[in-house]
C-alpha cells in the first residue's frame, strides 16, 4: 500500500528524522505528553502535522543563550526577555515558559501578547512596550501588566483605571534619546514626572529608552543616547524618583555596550541565537529554530523546460526537479536569490520562483535523493548549516523579519 504517509518511507536517514516519522504515522500521544492542541513539545501531532513542514524549537538552547546573556551582566541587573511577535516566530507561549525559570520577567509589543501570557498562565513581569488603544487601559492594570507610556494622555488613562479597580498602576515612562519613534522629550520630561507624583493611582516603576543604532560599528550613537538617559535618570533622583528599575538595552546594547545595562536588560534576537548585525559578536550562543519538510514529488525536466510561475527558471541540462510542501504562506521569502536548502548533507538551489504554497529544488546533483526525504530550509545537518542570516541575505531583508515571517500554519514543536 502507498498512501501519502508510507511515501515518506524511503527518505528518513537519520535517528531524529525517523523518530519523527514514527509520531507522523502513529496518531496516539505519547505517554504524559499534554494533549495541548498544538501537540506535544518534541515531536509535532498529526492533528496540527499532517504535512511534514515544521519548525522545531531547542528550547534547551534558548535557556542557554539565556545564560550566556546572564554572563555578560552583573548579577543585580535583571534579564526580561522580548517575546513579542511570537517570540520572534517561535511561539510566545512555549518561549515565556522556557524561559521563566531563567529571566526575570518578559517584554512584548502589544498588550494582547500580554494578555495571552496571562491567559496561559505566565506570572512574571510582563512589560508592554507599545501602544494602548480603546479602553485597554484597565484590561493591562487588571490582568497585572506594566505598560510603558509614552504620552501625557495615558499616565491619566492608567492612572483612572487604576482607581476604578482600587489598584495602584505601575508604569514605565519611555523617555526620547535619539531614535525618534516613541518617547517623551528631555523639555518634557520635568513636567510630566511632577504629574505623575501628582496622580493617586499611579506609580512610576522604571524610565526606559530604545537605541536605534546599538548595533552599527560606530559606537557614538549609542554614547550620546547613553548620557541623555543618564541625564533623565538625574533628572528623576533629583524629584525624589528612587527606587526605579531603568532600563534601554536591546540585544546590540547587551553585548556592546555594558555601560547601557542600567537596572535591567531587554534582549530579543540574540536569545534567539542571531545576531543584530555583524558588528554584535554572538561567538557561542546557538541558533534555536530549524524549519524542515520533506520532499513531496520529484520528477524529469529537459533541457529549455520552465520552472514555476512565470518561468523565471529553465533548466540548461537534463534536470531531476523536487518539490517542497513550503512557500510563502509559511513565511518562506518569495524573493530569495540564489537560495539553498539541505537535502541530506547536500546544499542544493532553490529554483524557480517560490509558490504559496510549494518550491522547487534542482536535485540534480543529489541523484540519490528521495521523495519522503528531509530538506532544511533553515538550521543544519550533518555538516552543513543555513543561518537565519544566509536567508535573509537570499531574501535581501533582515534575519528579525525572516523569522517573525514564519507564518502561524508552521506548527513549532
Ligand atoms: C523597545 C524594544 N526593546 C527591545 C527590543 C529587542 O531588540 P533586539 O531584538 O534587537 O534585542 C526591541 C525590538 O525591536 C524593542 O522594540
Amino acid at each position: 500500500m502507498r498512501n501519502a504517509l508510507a511515501r515518506f518511507m524511503p527518505g528518513s536517514r537519520n535517528a531524529r528524522d525517523r523518530g519523527r516519522l514514527r509520531w507522523i504515522v502513529n496518531p496516539q500521544p505519547p505517554r504524559n505528553e499534554p494533549s495541548s492542541p498544538l501537540g506535544s513539545l518534541s515531536e509535532p501531532s498529526i492533528r496540527t502535522s499532517i504535512r511534514p513542514t515544521v519548525a522545531r524549537i531547542d528550547v534547551d538552547a534558548l535557556r542557554r543563550n539565556a545564560q550566556r546573556l546572564r554572563a555578560l551582566m552583573k548579577s543585580t541587573v535583571a534579564l526580561w526577555a522580548v517575546i513579542k511577535a511570537d517570540a520572534y516566530g517561535h511561539g510566545a507561549i512555549r518561549v515565556a515558559r522556557a524561559l521563566e525559570p531563567v529571566c526575570d520577567g518578559f517584554a512584548v509589543s502589544l498588550a494582547e501578547e500580554g494578555l495571552e501570557l496571562r491567559a496561559a498562565g505566565i506570572r512574571s513581569c510582563v512589560l508592554v512596550l507599545g501602544a494602548y488603544y480603546d479602553g485597554q487601559h484597565e484590561e493591562v492594570v487588571a490582568r497585572g501588566l506594566t505598560p510603558v507610556v509614552y504620552d501625557v494622555a495615558d499616565l491619566y488613562a492608567f492612572s483612572a483605571a487604576g482607581a476604578r479597580r482600587g489598584l495602584v498602576a505601575t508604569i514605565h515612562l519611555k523617555v526620547e534619546t535619539g531614535m525618534n519613534r516613541l518617547g517623551v522629550p528631555l523639555s518634557e520630561l520635568h513636567d510630566v514626572l511632577e504629574r505623575i507624583e501628582k496622580l493617586p493611582a499611579l506609580r512610576l516603576g522604571g524610565l526606559c529608552t530604545h537605541f536605534a543604532s546599538a548595533d552599527v560599528a560606530d559606537d557614538g550613537t549609542t554614547d550620546q543616547a547613553i548620557l541623555s538617559f543618564q541625564k533623565c535618570l538625574a533628572d528623576a533622583r533629583k524629584l525624589g524618583f528612587r527606587e526605579l528599575q531603568n532600563h534601554a538595552a536591546n540585544s546590540a546594547a547587551t553585548i556592546r555596550f555594558p555601560n547601557a545595562h542600567f537596572d535591567a536588560v531587554r534582549p530579543g534576537l540574540a536569545l534567539y541565537g542571531a545576531a543584530p548585525s555583524s558588528a554584535v559578536n554572538l561567538d557561542g550562543f546557538e541558533p534555536v529554530l530549524r524549519l524542515s519538510t520533506r520532499i513531496m514529488a520529484i520528477h524529469n525536466v529537459a533541457p529549455g523546460e520552465p520552472v514555476s510561475y512565470g518561468g523565471l527558471w529553465r533548466a540548461l541540462r537534463p534536470s531531476r526537479i523536487g518539490t517542497l510542501p513550503i512557500g510563502y504562506a509559511d513565511g518562506y521569502p518569495r524573493h530569495v536569490r540564489h537560495a539553498v536548502a539541505l537535502v541530506g548533507s547536500r546544499r542544493v538551489p532553490i529554483v524557480g520562483a517560490v509558490c504559496m504554497d510549494m518550491l522547487m529544488l534542482d536535485l540534480t546533483d543529489a541523484p540519490s535523493s528521495n521523495v519522503g526525504d528531509v530538506a532544511v530550509l533553515i538550521g543544519d545537518y550533518a555538516s552543513e548549516q543555513i543561518t537565519i542570516d544566509d536567508l535573509a541575505r537570499w531574501a535581501g531583508t533582515v534575519n528579525y523579519e525572516v523569522l517573525c515571517g514564519i507564518s502561524k500554519r508552521v506548527p513549532r514543536i
